[in-house]
């Protein structure tokens, strides 16, 4: 029997309860083959099913255009801060980044390492509590492609929408934490690329969505595993997947789907988050949200308290409640509850109470 937690980890994190029923249902015997799928060639026919269905169902669930790749890759987004500059920062131009919080500034700084970056706009001296506003934005207009971050998982501060950015320019999205969370517009990116192990499933594969032209500009001399293309024309089976990792992220896109796919899903993202910020804005001042209420994330609601002692009772009464994960990250202290797809209305529903209650003791 599973302890009854609330899990608020910023990654990995909960997964959907049904999935982890289904992982356990098929574990010693997947679709009457006598084996696990973690048992199985990555070479044969069942797995290649497997890999015709996740790509399938990732491409309905976001509305995938024709003309975009989907790749499965390992390495974690970390990889891909690396691999987008690799293949798409042409060597005699630069590219564009926009930071609104440490994933970005982490981006620009292995960007860096390939090629030249320009900053089009960061919002660090205001402590990344919110993301650019438009007008601060100077794009260059021969930029490689435009880098941001949707969601930034550590400060709580997401892009309402994506950036208005210049149509010519490829726009590049690292949406690790955000990705599968509502409806976007994918013919508006060049390239989107995830971790699968806040939104999606397990951690240990990487989702990337490239449209194609931009495989055309990737360098002929680039290390055989990092190269789009080559990773495109073998789909993502250049070498041993990681195929456990696959099958679960294809049971947590089946289970969005069922759901009502992301409209759905997103209609219930906004309840969730809701529900938080209301306890932090009418705490007259006792809760301090981090993030402007423009850039507010509806993932990761980020909050202090008047001092770092109460913070710390706040995570531990909370704990002996069965609540996990509420701390903020090392990084910037302070608390986070982390309020992906799979977290159930119930868990955020306990949170506020328990943050009213928390209120009623303390203030
Ligand atoms: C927005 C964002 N980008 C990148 C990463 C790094 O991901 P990975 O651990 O998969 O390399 C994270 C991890 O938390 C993240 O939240």
């Amino acid at each position: 029997m599973r302890l009854p937690v609330h899990n608020f980890n910023a990654g990995p994190t909960v997964l959907p309860k049904a999935v982890l029923q289904k992982v356990q249902a098929e574990l010693m015997d997947y679709l009457g083959t006598g084996m696990s799928i973690m048992e199985m060639s990555h070479r044969s026919t069942v797995f290649d099913d497997l890999m015709v269905k996740v790509d399938g169902d990732l491409r309905r669930l976001l509305e995938i255009p024709q003309n975009y790749k989907t790749l499965f890759l390992q390495g974690g987004a970390s990889l891909q801060f690396s691999m987008v500059p690799m293949n798409l920062l042409p060597l005699d131009g630069s590219a564009d980044y926009i930071v609104n919080g440490v994933w970005g500034e982490k981006a620009v700084k292995e960007a860096q390492k390939v090629g030249s970056v320009h900053l089009v706009a960061s919002t660090k001296r205001q402590n990344f509590d919110r993301v650019p506003e438009r007008d601060l934005m100077s794009f260059d207009s021969h930029a490689g492609y435009v880098h941001f971050t949707s969601n930034e998982t550590i400060q709580g501060v997401q892009w309402p929408m994506e950036p208005d950015v210049p149509a010519e320019i490829p726009l590049i999205c690292d949406m690790s934490s955000d990705i599968l969370s509502r409806p976007i517009d994918v013919s508006k990116y060049g390239l989107i690329y995830a971790g699968a192990q806040k939104n999606a499933g397990p951690a240990g594969v990487t989702m990337v969505i490239i449209r194609e032209d931009l495989l055309g500009s990737v360098p002929n001399d680039l290390a055989t595993m990092l190269d789009y293309r080559l990773q495109a024309e073998k789909k993502s089976l250049i070498n041993t997947p990681p195929s456990f990792a696959i099958y679960v992220l294809g049971l947590v896109l089946g289970w969005l789907l069922d759901l009502g796919g992301l409209p759905a899903i997103s209609r219930l993202n906004q309840q969730k988050a809701i529900l938080l910020y209301d306890v932090i804005d009418t705490s007259e001042g006792f809760y301090r949200g981090h993030a402007q209420s423009d850039s507010r994330s509806l993932m990761n609601v980020t909050f202090r308290l008047e001092t770092t002692e109460l913070e710390e009772s706040f995570a531990k009464e909370a704990l002996a409640q069965g609540m996990v994960g509420l701390k903020g990250h090392r990084s910037v202290g302070g608390l986070r509850a982390s309020i992906y797809n799979a977290c159930p209305l119930e868990s955020v529903e306990t949170l506020a109470t328990f943050m009213k209650d928390f209120q009623g003791k303390y203030a």
